[in-house]
């Protein structure tokens, strides 16, 4: 029997065919480069990905997991946003090699009118290779582009932006945030789960709220956030199958590793964001469940469910660090 293929699996096989005909050891060693250069002074003047070796390291390395990080922002969005609502156009900015494209086709089946923009040729080129692996992406524009003063984007329904942020000075964050809240209905930024990645995410946020923009994932409201600065940062994880590549240059067995990831996504729809947020692992302890909770008033609460409360404990017990809470459909009572 023939099982249809989403495309987060026609991904995942295209990037692992990548590889095939690599030896392991220029594999790994165009890995260690591309790490070394991202260790280095970003922003840069130039595109950091500069030829073929490059994009393939990135591709085969970093896209499953920049992918799953967006993966996990859309749904979370898709959550909060009119059901049967999809986006009928896309533009990702700074898009590389594609891993926001594929996470709206994984998102929102069908096909759609999708532009790629990005300075780096070498990543456009790898991009619209590994598109042609599945029906979505095959119309898909790869177009360079100067993320600067200079950007403009055209108007669509959805603009992603995916760990672009960290290789932009200050006045191109701006231009890039200002340009996606000018084009977009909605814009989803996702960057990695680190403390600088976090005040990247809420230097954006804040910019698309004053754009008239309203937060639909991950926060309860479009207030400001409550965590005061420097003392902790709001990012979730997500879990990534690791390739035999992964394996060969970090060393070890696990068979996956979890992407820490931050994020914000605002829209003009009428979206209904969470009830609240649970902004931590949660901790199972006997009997009970212990939840940190961004909540809609604005506040961080810590909950504690117990057996008490029979269904709404079965549902702490699934909860995951990153959900809405209470879960859709579950017993509406707070505790
Ligand atoms: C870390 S990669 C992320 C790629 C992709 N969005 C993803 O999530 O996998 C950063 C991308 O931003 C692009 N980029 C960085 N600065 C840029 C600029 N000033 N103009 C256009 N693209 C830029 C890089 O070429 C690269 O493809």
């Amino acid at each position: 029997m023939n099982h249809p293929v989403s495309p987060a699996d026609r991904l995942r096989a295209t990037l692992a065919g990548l590889l095939d005909g690599l030896p392991p050891k220029q594999a790994a060693g165009a890995v260690e480069r591309l790490i070394a250069n991202y260790r280095g002074v970003t922003p840069t003047d130039a595109p950091i990905l500069r030829d073929r070796a490059d994009v393939v390291a990135y591709a085969a390395y970093r896209m499953p997991a920049t992918f799953q990080a967006v993966r996990a922002a859309l749904a979370a969005f898709a959550d909060a946003v009119p059901q049967g609502w999809a986006p009928e156009s896309h533009v990702d900015v700074g898009g590389g090699t594609g891993a926001a494209t594929w996470a709206v086709t994984d998102t929102w089946a069908g096909v759609r009118p999708v532009t790629v923009l990005d300075w780096a040729e070498p990543a456009l080129a790898l991009g619209r290779e590994i598109a042609a692996a599945g029906p979505e992406l095959r119309e898909a524009q790869w177009r360079r582009a100067r993320i600067g003063a200079a950007l403009t984007i055209e108007s669509t329904d959805l603009v992603t932006v995916s760990y672009v942020l960290n290789e932009l000075d200050e006045t191109a964050r701006a231009a890039l945030v200002d340009a996606a809240a000018t084009a977009a209905g909605s814009v989803v930024i996702v960057e990695a789960g680190t403390p600088a990645g976090y005040a990247r995410i809420i230097e954006a946020r804040e910019r698309l709220v004053a754009a008239g923009l309203r937060v639909a994932a991950p926060c309860p409201h479009s207030a400001a956030c409550p965590i005061v600065p420097g003392t902790d940062w709001c990012h979730f994880s997500a879990r990534v199958s690791r390739s035999s590549l992964h394996r060969q240059v970090k060393g070890g067995s696990l068979a996956y590793e979890d992407e820490k990831f931050s994020y914000v996504a605002a829209t003009r729809l009428p979206a209904v964001p969470a009830p609240a947020r649970v902004v931590r692992r949660p901790q199972i302890r006997k009997g009970q469940v212990l939840l940190d909770l961004c909540e809609t008033d604005g506040r961080l609460a810590r909950t504690t469910v117990t057996k008490r409360h029979g269904d709404l404990y079965k549902a702490a017990r699934d909860a995951d660090w990153g959900d809405a809470w209470p879960p859709p459909g579950s017993p509406g009572s707070r505790v």
